[in-house]
C-alpha cells in the first residue's frame, strides 16, 4: 500500500482538485484506491457525493472508538474507496494531542487496510500542525502542489525547512505545479527556478475553468469531460507521479 498526501502550508492551491483527480485515475488504471478525506471543509467528499455513516466518524477513529473499516464507503467508481470529512476533523490537533498521541498515531491506524489498497491519497487541511506531523510520517510520498508565484517560493522554502527540522526526510517531498497560466511572465520565471531544484514534476495542471467545473459536476474531471485539457493534462501529471513513487 502506497500512501500519498496532497499537502500544502496554504490553502487554495490545488490539493483538493488533485487529490480528486489522482484517487480517480489510480482507481481507473486499476489499483484498490482510498481517498481518506482530513479537511474539515470536506471538499473531496463533496465532489464524491460522500456523506459520512456516523457523527464525528473522523474523531472516533483517531480516538480508536471507531475501526478505520468501518468508515470506508464505496464511489460510483470502480476501485474506489473514500472515508468522507466531517467537522469533528477540525478537532483533530486536540484529539492526537490530548492522547499524546505520538506522530505515529496515523500510520498505526492505517496499517488497519494494508492488504486492502495499493494507494491511499490524503486531503490534507493546510498548515502546521499535530494532524501534517501524523500525516507526514505516514505517507511514502507528501505530494505538494504549488502556483508559481513568488509568494509560493516563501511557502515552499518553510515546508522545506519544517521537513528538514523535523526530521521527515525530505525525499518525501514531491512538489508539482498548479494553476499555471503560461501567459504570466511571473509563472514563468518562477517554474523555471524551482525546475532547477528537481523536486518538481515535469507536467502541471494549467489554470482551467473544466478544473472548477467539477464542483458542479460533483465529478472528477475525466469522469465528466474525458478529452478535455484538463483531463489530458491531470492524466499526463499522474502517469508521471506513478512512474515517481513506483519507481
Ligand atoms: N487547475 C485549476 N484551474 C482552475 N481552477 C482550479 C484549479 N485547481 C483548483 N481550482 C479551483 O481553485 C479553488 C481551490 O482549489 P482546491 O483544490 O480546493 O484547493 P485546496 O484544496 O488547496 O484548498 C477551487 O475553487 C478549485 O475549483
Ligand atoms: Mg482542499
Amino acid at each position: 500500500m502506497f500512501v500519498a498526501s496532497l499537502y500544502n502550508l496554504k490553502g487554495g492551491v490545488g490539493k483538493t482538485a488533485s487529490c480528486v483527480n489522482f484517487a480517480y485515475m489510480a482507481a481507473s488504471d486499476g489499483f484498490k484506491t482510498l481517498l481518506w478525506d482530513l479537511d474539515p471543509q470536506g471538499a473531496s467528499s463533496f465532489y464524491y457525493n460522500a456523506q459520512p455513516k456516523a457523527k464525528s466518524s473522523v474523531k472516533k477513529i483517531m480516538e480508536n472508538e471507531l475501526a478505520l473499516g468501518d468508515a470506508i464507503m464505496s464511489t460510483d467508481y470502480k476501485n474506489l474507496d473514500i472515508i468522507p470529512a466531517d467537522l469533528s476533523a477540525r478537532k483533530l490537533d486536540i484529539v492526537l494531542d490530548e492522547n499524546h498521541a505520538s506522530k505515529k498515531h496515523l500510520s498505526h491506524l492505517l496499517k488497519a487496510v494494508d492488504d486492502d489498497y495499493d494507494f491511499v491519497f490524503i486531503d490534507c487541511p493546510p498548515g502546521f500542525s499535530v494532524l501534517a506531523d501524523n500525516i507526514f510520517f505516514a505517507s511514502d510520498a507528501v505530494l505538494m502542489p504549488v502556483i508559481p508565484t513568488t509568494l509560493s517560493l516563501r511557502t515552499y522554502d518553510l515546508v522545506k525547512n519544517y521537513f528538514e527540522d523535523k526530521n521527515i526526510g525530505l525525499d518525501k517531498l514531491m512538489c508539482f505545479f498548479s494553476m499555471v497560466d503560461t501567459r504570466k511572465k511571473m509563472h514563468n520565471e518562477v517554474m523555471q527556478d524551482l525546475y532547477k531544484d528537481k523536486r518538481f514534476f515535469v507536467y502541471y495542471v494549467p489554470y482551467l475553468s473544466d478544473v472548477e467545473k467539477m464542483g458542479i459536476h460533483h465529478a472528477p474531471v475525466e469522469a465528466f469531460a474525458k478529452s478535455s485539457y484538463a483531463a489530458v493534462c491531470y492524466r499526463a501529471l499522474w502517469n508521471e507521479v506513478k512512474e515517481g513513487v513506483l519507481a
